[in-house]
């Protein structure tokens, strides 16, 4: 049973966490454990998506970020990578239109130059259309690493400091946030992991400083609306203290 039914629900005794990650890994293992492609364990992984992504708007939830490919995720072999390309075509073609009924803004964060035109052009068109609403915002990493990420930074703050925008000792955390691709964004409250890998795998380095990480053993494609509620309930039960007492 749902924890938030809706956003309007007012008795609520648990705290939502307003920016969720999710590192939405597992695919391979789900598909493996049924002597299935390893596509068809991201055929199953990207249903989930838009189940939770839905779910998510719907309780309340603010910022979803997703992790859906990374910078690293290029190194796998040839006949995966296209078929996880083909898939993201499919998803933003038909699924993030789906998206519009609840209003969710969509956005993504990564570089987009390595992806083919089409799929930029997808991108694009989702990131335009969806730009004004008032909803969620869904956040999806596609070749994103953090790594990169804060190297942007740093090159976009050499170029202020070059042409006298502002001063070395005028940069500060604000400002180096600023030039991330989730500028503007609260950094996540709570970044969940399905699959029982207890790493990070390169997202949002900078933004996790103070996260709650829960750790799920399900496979990605298993993971529920019941799983995400647990993942909450976890949260609540930690003693976020920020470095203070
Ligand atoms: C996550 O599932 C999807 C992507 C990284 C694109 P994996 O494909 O990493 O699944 P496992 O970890 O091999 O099971
Ligand atoms: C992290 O999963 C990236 C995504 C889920 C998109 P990986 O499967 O690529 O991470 P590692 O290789 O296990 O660290
Ligand atoms: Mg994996």
């Amino acid at each position: 049973m749902a924890i938030f039914k809706k956003k309007s629900d007012a008795d609520v005794s648990l705290v939502l966490p307003e920016h969720i990650g999710i590192i939405m890994d597992g695919n391979g293992r789900w598909a493996k454990k049924r002597f299935l492609p390893r596509s068809a364990g991201h055929r199953a992984g990207a249903k989930v998506f838009r189940t939770i992504t839905r779910y998510c708007s719907d309780i309340g939830v603010k910022y979803l970020t997703v992790y859906a490919f990374s910078t690293e995720n290029w190194r796998r072999p040839n006949d995966e990578v296209s078929a996880l390309m083909g898939l993201f075509k499919e998803y933003l073609e038909e699924a993030l239109r789906d998206f519009k009924d609840d209003s969710i803004v969509v956005r993504f964060i990564g570089d987009k130059s390595q992806f083919d035109d089409e799929l930029v052009k997808l991108m694009v068109e989702n990131e335009e259309e969806s730009k004004n609403r008032d909803g969620m915002v869904l956040n999806i990493a596609m070749n994103y690493g953090s790594r990169d990420e804060i190297i942007r930074a740093v090159k976009a703050v050499s170029e202020d400091v070059k042409d006298g925008r502002i001063d070395i000792g005028a940069i500060d955390e604000k400002y180096f946030s600023s030039k991330l691709y989730t500028a503007g964004q609260p950094d996540p409250d709570l970044i969940i992991r399905p699959s029982g890998e207890y790493r990070i795998s390169n997202f949002m380095l900078w933004q996790s400083a103070y996260t709650e990480f829960v750790i799920m053993n399900k496979l990605w494609p298993d993971f529920t609306t019941e799983d995400l509620d647990e993942a909450i309930k976890l949260f609540n039960s930690r003693n976020r203290r920020f470095g203070g007492v």
